[in-house]
């Protein structure tokens, strides 16, 4: 066990996209866990597009990251020491707080892990917050049906890869938009989308005429933008747009322009936005379902892993480019889990 913790710090709130800059790396004690706590050496860190709203003080859903605090984030660990009677020194659990190599959390919140049922660091994505936000998304918002088209942007990323699948496994077709040649090959040949669309290549208007020759049924929002421009006028009578992000304008200083909604009367659409959080108690239902899947090989997945702490800052912000390609992971110590 390393002597010392260490923690990325927010230094400052970022003006349009974040830079190094606004991030600090310190030594900090090792945290004592409290009486009901637990003390988790940090394996795995999950960065997500969401912390960029952490960042900003602007109103949001969830509080803002205070200046000089530890960045908020997941991680699955290894259990050290334990004031908790259900955890032991050796168990491993999702629910670690925060960019750092340790945290002190109680024990209560902590989702115990097995190694053997599936990679650790999967809880963190599919098995974790971006497979379960697929799967209510889908399950209460889109209810894609046999046949219909299904579109998804960010369509290699953590939550667009599970959606496209579990879209398919409800017998619709489905159209991926990614960013670049590499992700397109990957939804379509790995994932078996039925097409891909590469949106830093491509026209987009063309393209989606290309691929949805009978208008769009269901959109899964995750980028907002030109995507979401030219996917709306596409838009079937009756589709569902599930909100669930729009990380092409995280970092916008000024609203970008929005499609006119008159549509949403024609067409009688459906636009719903949701937070995962909301339905966090369904992971245990979504688990059972997915975990079996992902053994037998019939979900499938791909992980962007870095190695250390200090390569968080940079990862992040290449996030928020599209440089990832899969769930982003920071590797923060050696673990029990698949080399990839
Ligand atoms: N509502 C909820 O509860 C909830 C929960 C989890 C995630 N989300 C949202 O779901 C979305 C996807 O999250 P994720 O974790 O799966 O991330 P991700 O897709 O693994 O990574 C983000 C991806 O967004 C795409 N992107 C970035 N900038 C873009 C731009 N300017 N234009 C178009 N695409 C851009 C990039 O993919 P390409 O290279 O393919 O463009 C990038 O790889 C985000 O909007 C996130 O906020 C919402």
């Amino acid at each position: 066990m390393e002597k010392r913790n260490r923690q990325v710090l927010l230094r400052r709130r970022p003006e349009g996209k974040p830079v190094a800059e606004d991030f600090e790396i310190v030594e900090a004690p090792v945290p004592e866990p409290a009486e009901g706590e637990a003390l988790l050496r940090n394996l795995y860190l999950s960065l997500d597009p969401y912390m960029r709203g952490r960042m900003s003080a602007a109103k949001s859903y969830a509080k803002p990251v205070e200046i000089g605090a530890v960045m908020e984030g997941r991680t699955v660990g290894e259990v050290v020491r334990s004031r908790h009677p259900s955890l032991r020194e050796g168990d491993f659990a999702l629910g670690g707080y925060g960019w750092q190599l340790y945290s002190a959390v109680p024990g209560g919140g902590l989702l115990k892990l097995d190694p053997e049922e599936a990679p650790l660091s999967s809880a963190l994505g599919i098995l974790g917050m971006p497979g379960l936000t697929a799967y209510v998304g889908l399950t209460k918002i889109g209810k894609p049906e046999a046949g219909e088209t299904v579109v998804v942007s960010a369509a290699s990323g953590a939550v667009g890869a599970v959606v496209g699948q579990l879209a398919k496994r409800m017998g619709a077709r489905v159209v991926g938009i990614a960013g670049g040649a590499a992700k397109c090959r990957y939804i379509k040949k790995d994932l078996g989308f039925d097409a891909a669309i590469d949106h830093r290549s491509e026209g987009l208007d063309a393209a989606l005429d290309r691929t949805c020759p009978k208008g769009i049924d269901v959109y899964w929002e995750n980028v907002g933008g030109a995507v979401q421009r030219a996917v709306f006028p596409r838009l079937n009578d009756f589709a569902r747009i599930v909100m669930c992000g729009m990380v092409s304008e995280y970092s916008a200083t000024e609203r970008q322009p929005g499609p006119n909604l008159w549509d949403a009367v024609r067409k009688r659409l459906k636009i719903q936005g949701f937070i995962v959080t909301d339905d966090f108690d369904k992971i245990g239902e979504y688990r059972e379902m997915a975990a079996p899947l992902l053994r037998s090989g019939a979900l499938k997945y791909r992980e962007d892993f870095v190695d250390g702490l200090e390569r968080a800052p940079a990862a992040f912000i290449g996030l928020l480019e599209g440089k990832n390609f899969g769930k982003l992971i920071v590797r923060l110590a050696p673990g029990p889990t698949r080399a990839s």
